[in-house]
């Protein structure tokens, strides 16, 4: 291999070992981070592929969204810092970015958020839909059915190459998917449907569907309301992680928008990613006491055991989550207006911190708190069971899945995805008859 590679643009010249056969491969610069080899052509001109399992060197597209540098712990959404968004944002007009590219004025935030809060009822046999489902199933197995069945209802914005299709699409999922994740949990519970308010804002609606009643009257909580926007707005994007490549591999394909998203449900279902919120407070229940914390460290670390610290640990982030911190410090925020002095779940998460942070394990392998460290504890503290809090990151993160679908699908690049593989199975073999086996 030959060529040095330049940060601003520049190539390399690859060589295949023992033959004359050599491509050289542009250098194509981001605007910010590093840049990328484009090795379009490096199997016609070489006939070899690349081999990335789990992706970790491999950039699958181009995007103007998301921006996160690992190293240092930074997470820009259209160039703007999570810390500044989370403070000063709210989650529309955080949504309004992610999608539309900019932070709406005056005029385009009344009418994002107009557009947005008309659409959050759901069609009225979708509910029906709910009675096919046990009661006792996981709300996010409802999600990714119903969420998935959205298309089977809204015929008329499926067309993905119509702009004003894709337009209401979003809105429609935006707006309708906090209104089915209250559904499924008030079916888990056997409580009545509640219908979405439109005067509230978008994330106190959501707690109004979720804690409302009709027998008697409800009012959310400002501080929670504001707690649980900021909250949307920590998990609304994350770059290509494994639920959005998810629905972008699914819209690749010309899938609709809704079936797309439900595929990003599914992906994000797992404990390796959506699901460690869970996980983690499972995780802090078995240990319940900070003179296990250490025993369950020597657990995580041993390699013969497959337990992971929960919450902990990143593929791209090798210093503190941004997130995690703004999650930390919404944590103090939610308990002291709730009049939770002292939350035992949050002294020994913590202490969990402070210890894995303080052990070489940890400190070489660059593993910090991840978003997930602290944000079951704060979604336990407000109410929410443990098998919502994937539910509502899969709310949150609606808004990152379908701004990264519609950027694809107007991007004139994009060709249906379709990764490689080194076949290790067995050579061709003649097919052998059942009597000779
Ligand atoms: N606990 C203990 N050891 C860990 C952990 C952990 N949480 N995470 C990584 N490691 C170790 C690995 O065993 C490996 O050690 P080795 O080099 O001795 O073999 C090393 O750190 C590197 O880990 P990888 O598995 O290569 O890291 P990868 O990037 O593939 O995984 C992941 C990232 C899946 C997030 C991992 O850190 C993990 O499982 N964490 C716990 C689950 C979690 O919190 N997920 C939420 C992610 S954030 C989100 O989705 C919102």
């Amino acid at each position: 291999m030959t060529g040095t590679p330049t940060t601003g643009g520049g190539s390399i010249t690859i060589t295949l070992d023992g033959t004359n056969r050599k491509v050289t491969v542009p250098l194509l610069p981001g605007s910010i981070g590093p840049s990328v080899f484009d090795i379009r052509k490096l199997y016609n001109d070489l006939g070899v592929f690349t081999y990335d399992p789990g992706y970790g060197g491999t950039a699958a597209c181009d995007s103007k969204i998301t921006y996160i540098d690992g190293d240092i712990g930074v997470l820009l959404h259209r160039g703007y810092p999570i810390e500044q968004l989370a403070e000063k944002s709210t989650f529309l007009e955080v949504a309004h970015l992610l999608l539309n590219g900019n932070l709406p004025n005056a005029r385009e935030k009344a009418e994002f958020e107009a557009g947005v809060l008309r659409h959050t009822m759901v069609h009225e046999q979708l509910r029906r839909f709910f009675d096919g489902f046990r009661r006792d199933a996981h709300p996010m197995a409802v999600m990714c059915g119903v969420v998935g069945a959205m298309s089977a209802f809204y015929h008329d914005s499926l067309d993905i190459n119509d702009p004003e299709h894709r337009r209401i699409s979003a809105f429609r999922l935006i707006a309708k998917v906090p209104t089915i994740a209250a559904m499924a949990y008030k079916y888990s519970i056997g409580q009545p449907f509640v219908y979405p308010r439109n005067d509230l804002g978008y994330a106190e609606n959501f707690l109004y569907m979720m804690n409302a009643v009709p027998a008697e009257p409800y009012h959310v909580n400002p501080v929670l309301a504001r707690a649980m926007d900021r909250i949307f707005i920590l998990h609304a994007d994350h770059e290509q992680n494994a639920s959005t490549s998810t629905v972008r591999l699914a819209g690749s394909t010309g899938a609709n928008p809704f079936a797309c998203i439900a595929a990003g449900i599914a992906s994000l279902w797992g404990p390796a990613h959506g699901g460690a919120n869970e996980a983690v407070l499972k995780m802090l229940a078995e240990i319940g006491h900070v003179d296990n914390v250490k025993p369950f460290l020597e657990t995580v670390k041993d390699k013969n055991n497959h337990a992971r610290l929960m919450g902990f640990g990143h593929r791209v982030y090798k210093n503190y989550d941004p997130r995690a911190k703004i999650m930390q410090q919404s944590c103090h925020e939610v308990l002291r207006e709730l009049g939770i002095k002292d939350d035992p779940m949050l002294d020994l998460a913590m202490e969990m911190e402070k210890i894995a942070l303080s052990d070489p394990y940890f400190v070489e392998r660059k593993l910090y708190p991840n978003v997930d460290f602290y944000s079951g504890i704060i979604l336990k503290a407000m109410g929410f069971p443990t098998s919502m809090f994937t539910v509502l990151f899969a709310v949150a993160r609606t808004v990152g899945w379908i701004s990264q679908w519609k950027e694809m699908i107007e991007d004139p690049s994009q060709r249906i995805g379709r990764p490689r593989q080194v076949y290790t199975g067995p050579t061709q073999r003649d097919y052998v008859p059942l009597d000779q086996r």
